[in-house]
């Protein structure tokens, strides 16, 4: 694909992402010669810094960049260091852009990039109209000269009311189209491949629906706790933070309907439908009954002493606050209906993985008897992370007398592939958006239909209702008490055990 001539405009460039993904993706793709012949990055915040301090930060400083520079001769490095530049925009985000207008036109006479621009909003959320509105009073959306696309980071909004609010603020300076909101979980190719895996194959699509699943599960979990961003985690919790959108954009690929084709609109039309078949949950005694949340609390993990999470920095020591949550729901269609699904998202688990399960129904009758038949239902597992692949678990017999059944794994793993080079999210995102293709972001109305499922859960928890909030270990797989919400279709699969 081409990609424009272009300029990439970061606000909140001072700040962790930039230094972390951005600078580091956009390097990358600079090594891989996928920039544009002529592209420049602009950064800008409130931070007062020259062109060259900004270069020294975010390149030679990063402890991210650092590994990657160090066996790099000076010229490929300079060569990328000489498209970054740095403007102050003084107190606050919100003044006059004017002098921001005038650097971006000198930059853009200078590097020949053209008048296509990316803004990049990577300050925190409550400035996101704001920048906008200021970008528009300057006169800096208008499309006369070259396109303007506007990428906007997590979280898009806090509650189903600010979602629409922020999107009805962003839809004021800028059109749907030029909006693209990233979930960098839609950068992995894991995630992808679910697309490919469900309609290039003959072979599952058949069987994916009420007549052959049992249930879905899927399990995120992490093994950090609140690490630096109590203040902020603090305030979100795990339903806000990787539920509302990470998790149910894999819920949405898992459940929605083959799109028409693999354009930005129809895949994403398709999405929305799956977000809104999803049985809401609001009376009390469901949300009751289908909902888990718990925080960890102190305890050794390897034989090291870890810090509960009312302890962690920036944390209310009374927080009622989720580091843990599990929901039970059903999706509303002709595909799914009765098929449970049960999701989890945790810090301070065990280990790192993210995974789908597709537990298949066990066949109708049973020939050959036994107890290790109780274990032998079929699975399909999509790893998203770490070891990456598709796992297919299926009874086979044991050599020997009579029929005795065990399992076997059939895998696939990406690592197998070896030759070729896998972006990180968010360098295949940027790309993307550097073309234009929208299709790996989300659109505002899938943003408003997952609000308007975690809403009421949201709603529930903070009701001051006798909602428990239950404990578990630093380092053990979530509350005993989450076993309960699936026991009907058997147990969680903890991926490490
Ligand atoms: C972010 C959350 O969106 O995703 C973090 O804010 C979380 O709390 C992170 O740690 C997980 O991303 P990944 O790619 O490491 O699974």
């Amino acid at each position: 694909k081409k990609t424009d001539n272009q300029m990439l405009v970061i606000f909140g460039a001072s700040g962790d992402l930039t230094a972390r993904k951005l600078i580091p993706s956009l390097f990358n793709l600079y090594l891989a010669d996928q920039l544009p012949e002529n592209f420049v990055i602009l950064g800008v915040s409130r931070s007062d810094l020259t062109d060259e301090a900004f270069r020294d930060r975010v390149v030679y400083d990063s402890e991210y960049l650092k590994q990657k520079t160090k066996d790099l001769d000076d010229g490929r490095v300079k060569g990328f260091v000489d498209k970054l530049y740095y403007e102050d925009l003084g107190d606050s985000y919100d003044t006059d852009y004017a002098p921001l207008r005038k650097r971006v036109e000198a930059l853009k006479e200078k590097h020949n990039t053209s008048g296509n621009i990316i803004y990049y909003l990577s300050t925190p959320p409550t400035l996101y109209e704001t920048v906008s509105h200021n970008l528009s009073n300057a006169g800096m959306n208008t499309q006369n000269n070259g396109w303007k696309r506007l990428i906007v980071e997590k979280p898009f909004g806090y509650s189903l009311e600010t979602a629409q609010e922020l999107n009805k603020g962003l839809h004021k300076y800028f059109k749907e189209h030029q909006i693209y909101r990233i979930d960098h979980y839609l950068g992995k190719e894991t995630v992808q491949n679910l697309l490919v895996t469900r309609f290039s194959n003959s072979i599952f699509e058949p069987l994916w629906n009420r007549n052959y699943i049992q249930h879905v599960e899927i399990t995120n979990a992490e093994s950090v706790g609140a690490e630096k961003r109590g203040g902020y985690y603090d305030k979100s919790g795990a339903l806000r933070d990787m539920f509302q959108n990470h998790l149910l954009q894999l819920v949405s690929l898992v459940v929605m309907e083959p799109p028409i084709g693999a354009d930005a609109e129809e895949i994403r039309n398709e999405k929305v439908k799956a977000l809104k078949s999803l049985r809401l949950m609001t009376k009390d005694k469901e949300l009751f009954e289908n909902t888990i949340r718990a925080q960890y609390v102190a305890s050794k993990v390897d034989g090291k002493a870890v810090k509960g999470y009312r302890d962690e920095e920036g944390v209310d020591s009374n927080s009622t606050t989720e580091t843990y949550a599990a929901i039970k729901f059903y999706v509303d269609n002709w595909r799914w209906h009765g098929v449970p699904f049960y999701v989890r998202t945790a810090k301070r688990m065990p280990t790192k993985v993210t995974e789908i399960v597709i537990h298949f129904k066990k066949p109708h009758h049973q020939i050959f008897k036994g107890s290790e038949m109780q274990e032998m239902d079929n699975k399909l597992i999509i790893r998203i992370q770490p070891d990456e692949g598709i796992l297919i678990k299926f009874g086979v017999k044991v050599p020997g007398q009579g029929f005795k059944v065990e399992r076997a794994n059939l895998d696939f793993y990406y690592a197998s592939l070896a030759e070729t080079y896998v972006m990180e999210a968010y360098e295949r995102l940027l790309l993307d958006a550097m073309q234009g293709d929208a299709t790996l972001y989300a659109r505002a109305d899938e943003v408003e239909a997952a609000w308007e499922f975690v809403d009421p859960i949201l709603n529930y928890w903070n009701s001051g209702k006798d909602v428990r909030m239950y404990g578990y270990a630093a380092g053990a797989w979530g509350p005993e008490n989450a076993d309960g919400l699936i026991e009907g279709d058997g147990y969680w699969r903890n991926p490490s055990e």
